[in-house]
């Protein structure tokens, strides 16, 4: 299988599982050998520990999904202890990326700080697509000027490759250029899209925070054209996510200018999909990279 080189980190193959939909692992252990998948997204963590939002949190469409977890986490002081302790991940074979998010800007660059120094850890996935509570709730990418600030903070205190996760709300192109210009290793585009839930038989919203996260296949082909958009504006590695559920998806991603691909929801359905991914990539390109479309 050909080999992507992203900063100075290599990935066997380019299928990775996306952040959030994989846990910190427990569930797929019985399915297939983390070794296999050239990385794995770990769930987002943040400073203190979060309860998450309450019931319900997902919500079925016929090809997508809708969350509103809320970033449910056991804070990075629990996960730096548990890790330091039982260093789990240099068992696993693969390239472990943890994903951070911060609830003001300083704690990506402690964050990030903090995690390069993990044992295990081999990049940092900066998940920019969460709420600025000092700028009334709005997510961290929503202003390029701020893009641009957080990453390169987070860039002079990061000893690992940075990955940073934007938000399809916002201007993806123009945010990927500040992504860029602030020198991270890689963009990931993207997180979900913006959905609401309404429920026709009592007349109210689904969710207690009305809008959530929406994913799955229904958003593979506005995933797509976000990558290629970006691909033909920057030059930086793209890790694309959004919709993937077979082989041949992965491979459009590829050939839309993605150097990596994520997956996600699917592997809820799927849950060795990410491994199949890997098979079909293997058969069908071998060790020749595909060459992405002008
Ligand atoms: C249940 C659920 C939880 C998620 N949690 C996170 C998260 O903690 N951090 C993050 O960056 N993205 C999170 N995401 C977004 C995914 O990582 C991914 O970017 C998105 O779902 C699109 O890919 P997919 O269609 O393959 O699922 C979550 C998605 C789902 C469905």
């Amino acid at each position: 299988m050909f080999e992507t080189k992203i900063g100075s980190l290599i990935f066997k193959n380019p299928v990775l599982t996306a952040s959030g939909t994989w846990g910190m692992g427990e569930p797929f252990a019985d399915f297939y050998e983390y070794g296999l998948l050239g990385g794995v997204v770990l769930k987002t963590l943040t400073p203190s520990p979060r309860k998450g939002n309450p019931p319900p949190r997902l919500y079925e469409t016929p090809a997508g999904l809708l969350n509103s977890i809320g970033l449910e986490n056991e804070g990075f002081d629990a996960f730096e202890r548990r890790i330091c302790e039982e260093n789990p991940f240099s068992l696993w074979k693969t390239n472990v990326i943890v994903s951070i998010a911060g609830d003001e800007e300083e704690d990506f660059v402690r964050l990030s700080e903090r995690a390069s120094r993990l044992p295990g850890i081999a990049a940092i996935e900066v998940n920019l697509s969460c709420p600025n509570v000092h700028a009334g709730g709005v997510t961290f990418d929503a202003r390029k000027e701020d893009v641009y600030r957080i990453v390169s903070k987070v860039m002079e205190k990061a000893s690992l490759p940075v990955f940073v996760k934007l938000s399809p709300q916002h201007d993806l192109v123009g945010n990927a250029k500040e992504v860029e210009r602030a020198k991270a290793c890689a963009v990931t585009i993207s997180n979900t899209f913006l959905g609401l839930a309404i429920d026709s038989q009592k007349k109210s919203f689904v969710f207690a925070r009305k809008f959530a996260g929406f994913s799955g296949p229904a958003v593979k082909p506005l995933a797509l054209a976000n990558v290629y958009r970006v691909a033909q504006a920057v030059s930086l590695p793209i890790i694309a996510s959004g919709g993937v559920a077979s082989g041949e998806d992965a491979l459009e991603f590829l050939l839309a200018g993605a150097s990596l691909v994520e997956i996600g929801t699917m592997a809820f359905v799927k849950p060795r999909l990410p491994v199949e991914v890997v098979e079909f990539l293997e058969k069908s390109c071998g060790n020749v990279r595909p060459t992405p479309l002008p």
